[in-house]
């Protein structure tokens, strides 16, 4: 086993959840991993729109001098600085981020001059340069699951891009949609994890997305060996970017695959778990320390139920004049404490009503919404984690932005502990 830790870049930093995850506190006695490198960076980049930057900064405690490893830039200047050598970005091993879900289409056959070539703008084609510059060992991304699923008019076209560049550079691939909730966390909040290695042995990958996957080490699912479907992954992402997904009304990839050599076998999964679960209700602060405006008073109680019920209404289209009904239907208002809380998103803070926002009622039956420190329980963070000046909304939008930190943190475990075997 080695001893030396693994060497980690991590991208679309925010609060650090991959960092914490993986790390730990700066307190903390954890090893296995060290962040050499980060990026974080919030459009359109203006000084107050770094809040999470600077509470990366403070909660890891970064000296003046070590700021060029922690780079609060867009990602795309930060690799053209640093392929004009006016910095350098170093090895790593692990390469690690949750970026946005975009378009991936290419605009050019790989027969062409300079092979692939993304959209301006679109951040896998920013991860990517960053793969080919530096080869990591591996690699751990988070996306929302509707990555598996886009564009609506070619199913399943981004990510068979996603596969085919990762492929073409070597590297054999897992994934899984987990939902934290059916794990036992106390949010139901569903992600897409896709765990890379590059220069590996020969997979089985139906075994690799069963038993003896990363993923599946650390977060085991029912296992069978019913339900399999198998593709080959084109490796011209432009041949995909035009052909793959027409005409499908579901996406070929499942919850659950793996790929070798443009090789993918896909499937459905039932997870496999008998541990506690923990409920919203367990991550809920004393009503006492509430402060006063996350209470909703029976004044504005009426707009919060108009938005949570259900309601058919009468719209036109602003183009078409095309007159439709808009209907949708009622969500469980209040939340139950009961149950796992629903996703939290980046729009929880503030005091407007909303359809999204989480409401629970008190013992002493006022409604109320979620105060910060709830919403980073739901995420895994410590209490208090994004509580360096920033406005209450803002912590809301990182805690949305962020993920449940344990789930990375048991992949890592899982890494760290094949590290070194192979
Ligand atoms: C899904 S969030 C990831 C949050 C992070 N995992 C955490 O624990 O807080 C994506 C992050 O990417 C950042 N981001 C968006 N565009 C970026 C760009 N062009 N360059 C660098 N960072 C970017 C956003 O500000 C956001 O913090």
């Amino acid at each position: 086993m080695s001893e030396s830790p693994i060497r980690v870049v991590e991208l679309f930093a925010g609060v650090g959840g991959f960092r914490l995850a993986l790390e730990g506190k700066p307190s903390s006695k954890k090893k296995g991993f060290k962040i050499v490198w980060a990026n974080q960076w919030e459009p359109p980049g203006t000084e107050g729109r770094q809040f999470a930057y600077r509470c990366y900064l403070q909660r890891f405690g970064h000296e003046p001098a070590e700021i060029d490893a922690y780079v609060n830039m867009d990602l795309a200047m930060a690799l053209d600085l640093a392929q004009e050598g006016v910095w350098e970005i170093p090895e790593h091993d692990l390469l690690c981020g949750g970026f946005p879900c975009q378009d991936y289409s290419v605009a050019r056959p790989l027969s062409q001059a300079d092979g692939i070539e993304g959209k301006k703008g679109v951040l896998w084609w920013e991860i990517y340069r960053l793969i080919t510059m530096k080869e990591p060992q591996y690699i751990l991304l988070e996306n929302v699951d509707r990555m598996l699923k886009s564009p609506a008019s070619q199913r399943g076209r981004d990510f068979a891009i996603m596969l085919s560049s990762l492929a073409g550079l070597g590297y054999s691939v897992e994934w899984r949609v987990i939902n934290a909730a059916d794990y036992g966390f106390p949010q139901r909040r569903r992600r897409v994890y896709i765990y890379c290695e590059r220069l590996t042995s020969k997979w089985d990958l139906k075994e690799r997305i069963n038993s003896s996957g990363v993923i599946s080490e650390a977060f085991p699912i029912v296992t069978d060996d019913e339900g399999f479907s198998e593709m080959v992954i084109d490796k011209d992402p432009y041949r995909i970017t035009q052909e793959f997904g027409r005409g499908l009304k579901v996406s070929p990839f499942e919850t659950a695959g793996a790929m070798q050599g443009y090789r993918v076998v896909t499937k459905k999964t039932i997870p496999a778990y008998r541990g506690k679960r923990k409920t919203l209700g367990s991550i809920l602060v004393d009503e006492t320390v509430v402060p006063e405006e996350f209470f909703i008073n029976t004044a504005e109680l009426s707009a919060w139920e108009f938005l949570k019920g259900s309601k058919k209404i009468p719209r036109k289209n602003k183009h078409t004049g095309h007159e439709y009904i808009y209907s949708e239907g009622g969500m469980a208002f209040p939340d139950s404490p009961e149950q796992p809380s629903r996703t939290i998103l980046t729009g929880e803070g503030g005091r407007s009503a909303s359809r999204f926002k989480h409401v629970v009622t008190t013992p002493s039956g006022r409604y109320r919404r979620l105060v910060p420190e709830e919403l980073e329980q739901l995420q895994g963070f410590p209490k208090g984690w994004t509580d360096v000046g920033m406005s209450d909304i803002n912590r809301a939008f990182c805690m949305g932005n962020a993920l449940v930190v344990d789930i990375p943190e048991r992949l890592g475990k899982v890494i760290r502990k094949r590290h070194g075997q192979a």
